[in-house]
């Protein structure tokens, strides 16, 4: 479904003219780290902020089911509302990635979440102070 938005957000934004030359395709494979980072902040949808993208992972991926924030979800692990604070979003990413490699005899279970959902969640989790 988000593959389906993304290209929706492409099209919109005119990219496919670029493709449509072949322009956009030998930019790409050019390798230009720029062409990467718009690459990637077009790809992740309409925002490109990632926190947005973290609250809604916050949901998707059952966090509240142990966490809560603010008055939000189920106290049955650390409260989240001013993580923050407390990490740097840099850990955060890490911990989500593999709690126990972070901290041997975490209680958090690894959760299945790739890198850029880690990266959004880690954000977000970052911006509570
Ligand atoms: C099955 C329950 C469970 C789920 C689901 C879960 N966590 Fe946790 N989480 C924990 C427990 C338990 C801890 C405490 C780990 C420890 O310190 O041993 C923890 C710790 C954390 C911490 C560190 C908190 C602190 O103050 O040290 C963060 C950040 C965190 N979780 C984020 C998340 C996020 C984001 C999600 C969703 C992707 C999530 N957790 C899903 C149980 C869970």
């Amino acid at each position: 479904m988000r593959g389906i938005d993304r290209m929706a957000t492409w099209r919109r934004r005119g990219i496919d003219t670029v493709s449509e030359s072949g322009q956009f395709l030998g930019w790409m494979l050019g390798g230009a780290a720029a062409a990467l980072i718009v690459f990637a902040a077009t790809a992740f949808g309409q925002d490109t902020s990632p926190v947005p993208a973290g609250k809604r992972l916050f949901n998707d991926q059952g966090c509240y089911g142990c966490h809560t924030i603010g008055k939000v979800g189920t106290p049955i692990a650390p409260d989240l509302s001013t993580v923050g604070s407390k990490y740097s979003e840099a850990y955060l990413r890490a911990w989500l990635m593999d709690p126990k490699k972070q901290k041997p005899g975490a209680h958090m279970p690894k959760l299945s979440m790739n890198e850029a959902e880690a990266r959004s969640l880690a954000a977000y989790l970052a911006s509570l102070r």
